[in-house]
């Protein structure tokens, strides 16, 4: 597929069924702990087309990780999925605690680029054995030479030099460590790609390698869509064709990167955008102000809308009442105030009590 075509169908309005890469409905997941559950992902629906990156930000601790875990199958006690339906090129599937996944999904559909992973390599195994180990978990029956050569194949493919197959993670830099490990999760070519803060550890440059060969990937099919978990606004700014904003484990609100970066509609991503850039004339790295407080508890959230207790826009009405979905699953805000002030941008209101 043409960069042309992917960028046309990441932002053209009508949305046919050979469009769809994900559609994620009603996803809830917990985890157990001494006295109660802490729910992490709380109804989250998301919607995808082929051939998009969809970003997820939000202050740590909102459930991005727990929401990629869900997504990519790879949850473990004390995480377990309440409810959800999973529909991924095609594929249906019903989440609950009761549900067992098939294995076959894990690495051919959906795969986890965990946060960290490259760090959290063997220091003593070599590349080319930790590929094979990967294949094997899902190819029980693979030759190791073969599993080795289909990897050199792709390093070469994505011009990566085949001699990284021979080192011990320490003899490669961050950025080369970080792209192998990806080249790696990726030899099963899922649909969809889970990469949780993939650049958080890269320096500029690294990130911007590691994006080009994400898009690269996307753009020859190797993988059909991207979900890009990271805290860092400006990278998603670059790499990301829609964002979903997430807080106290919900969607705040969801659109084009483009709107969610110049016209954000939910007061939450309003204070998100201002806490780390200026959106305009250009995207400058500007810490500006930080959001007054601090993210809820996911035991015991606060009732009606969870930001309300840090909200300067906040109404009587936000305080008892979960706020509605203002617009469809690809644009929408969940609040009062966008509801009450269609098209507009929290940031510009003149009345806000106080600097959200
Ligand atoms: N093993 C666990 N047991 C109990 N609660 C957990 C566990 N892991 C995560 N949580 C809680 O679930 C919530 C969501 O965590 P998660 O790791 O998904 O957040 P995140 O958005 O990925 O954060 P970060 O940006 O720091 O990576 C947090 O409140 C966290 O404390
Ligand atoms: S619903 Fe109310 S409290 Fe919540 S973000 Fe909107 S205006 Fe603020
Ligand atoms: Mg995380």
């Amino acid at each position: 597929m043409s960069e042309r075509i992917v960028k046309r169908n990441a932002t053209s309005d009508v949305l046919t069924t050979t469009d769809s890469l994900l559609r994620a409905t009603g996803l809830t997941a917990a985890y157990t702990v001494d006295g109660g559950e802490v729910v992490a992902v709380d109804d989250v629906s998301i919607d995808m087309r082929r051939g998009e990156v969809l970003g997820v930000a939000g202050e740590s601790g909102c459930g991005k990780s727990t929401l990629g875990a869900v997504l990519s199958l790879t949850l473990r006690p004390p995480l377990f999925v309440r409810s959800g339906e999973l529909e991924v090129d095609g594929r249906r599937l019903d989440l609950g605690p009761h549900q067992k996944p098939p294995r076959s999904w894990r690495g051919e559909v959906v795969s986890l680029l965990p946060q960290g992973a490259m760090n959290s390599l063997s220091p003593t195994v070599r590349i080319r054995d930790f590929a094979y180990d990967v294949i094997r978990a899902h190819q029980s029956g693979v030759r190791r030479d073969d599993a080795i050569e289909r990897t050199r194949q792709r390093l070469e493919h994505l011009d990566l030099p085949r001699r990284v197959l021979d080192y011990y993670p320490h003899q490669l830099s961050g950025g080369m460590k970080q792209r192998v490990v990806t080249v790696i999760s990726t030899l099963l070519n899922p649909r969809l790609l889970i990469a949780d803060e993939p650049t958080s550890a890269l320096d500029v440059s690294s990130q911007r390698v590691l994006i080009e060969m994400l898009k690269e990937m996307l753009s020859e099919e190797i993988i059909g869509g991207v979900i890009f978990i990271t805290h860092d606004l400006p990278v998603l700014n670059i790499v990301a064709d829609r964002i979903a904003i997430m807080y106290a484990g919900q969607i705040a609100e969801v659109g084009t990167a483009r709107d969610i970066i110049n016209q954000p509609r939910h007061p939450y991503s309003a204070a998100l955008l201002s806490s780390v850039l200026v959106p305009e004339p250009a995207m400058r790295r500007t810490r500006v102000q930080g959001i007054p407080g601090a993210p809820p508890s996911l035991m015991h959230p606060p009732g009606g809308c969870r930001f309300h207790p840090r909200c300067g826009l906040v109404m009587d009405v936000c305080r008892d009442q979960a706020p509605p979905k203002v617009g469809d699953e690809r644009r929408f805000a969940s609040c009062w105030w966008a509801e009450q002030n269609p098209g507009q941008n929290p940031s510009q209101n003149p009345s806000r009590a106080r600097e959200v």
